[in-house]
């Protein structure tokens, strides 16, 4: 038998999480879930999984499905496990007309995955995704709130992945830019 460990969040987590539920109405509670599935991707590893959702379902006092809906519809939002980097390469037009194209098969080359993938060594995943609104300084790419701009040569390429090998990730996640913003 198997025996699966209990998700709970943590007390800063749940400060958090009921200050986002504070923001609206009794009853309205499911507007929060965006910034609680940001909450709940930091703290259970940078993705959200099936028990992660179920957890944040009785939180909001909401169906499973309800949740389960908004975490596949939009990317931000990681459904299995990845690397320390997840690295969101934009690969709509302006960029590809950039090169995100020829961006993309370097990335896969030097780092030895395909799309979606994440490298042996648990470092980068590697997901493309839809426009970040940086059009105008591509090929680009995001890594956690990050905009890395301009990535036009195999040269800043490499530049890129040395700085983020050196780069700690900084958790837990509601002490970042992102969640600052949020409040
Ligand atoms: S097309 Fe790449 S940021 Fe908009």
């Amino acid at each position: 038998m198997t025996e699966t460990k209990e998700l709970k969040f943590s007390e800063a987590a749940m400060a958090d999480i009921q200050r986002y539920i504070s923001h609206y109405p009794e009853g309205r509670q499911k507007s929060a879930i965006l910034p609680i599935l940001h909450i709940a991707q930091a703290e259970f590893g940078g993705w959200v999984s099936p028990e992660a959702m179920d957890l944040v379902a009785g939180i909001l006092n909401i169906q499973p499905i309800e949740v389960y809906e908004v975490a596949t519809f939009y990317t931000m939002f990681n459904l299995k496990p990845v690397g320390k980097h997840v690295l969101e390469v934009c690969r709509t037009g302006p960029c590809c007309l950039r090169g995100a194209d020829q961006m993309i098969d370097m990335l896969k080359q030097k780092l030895n995955i395909e799309e979606g993938e994440t490298t042996a060594d648990g470092m980068f995943t590697l997901k493309p995704v839809e426009c970040l609104a940086s059009c105008g300084t591509g090929p680009m790419l995001q890594v956690r709130e990050k905009f890395y701009e301009n990535i036009d040569s195999e040269e800043r390429l490499d530049q890129f992945l040395e700085t983020m090998r050196n780069t700690e990730v900084e958790t837990p996640f509601h002490q970042t830019e992102l969640t600052k913003n949020l409040h």
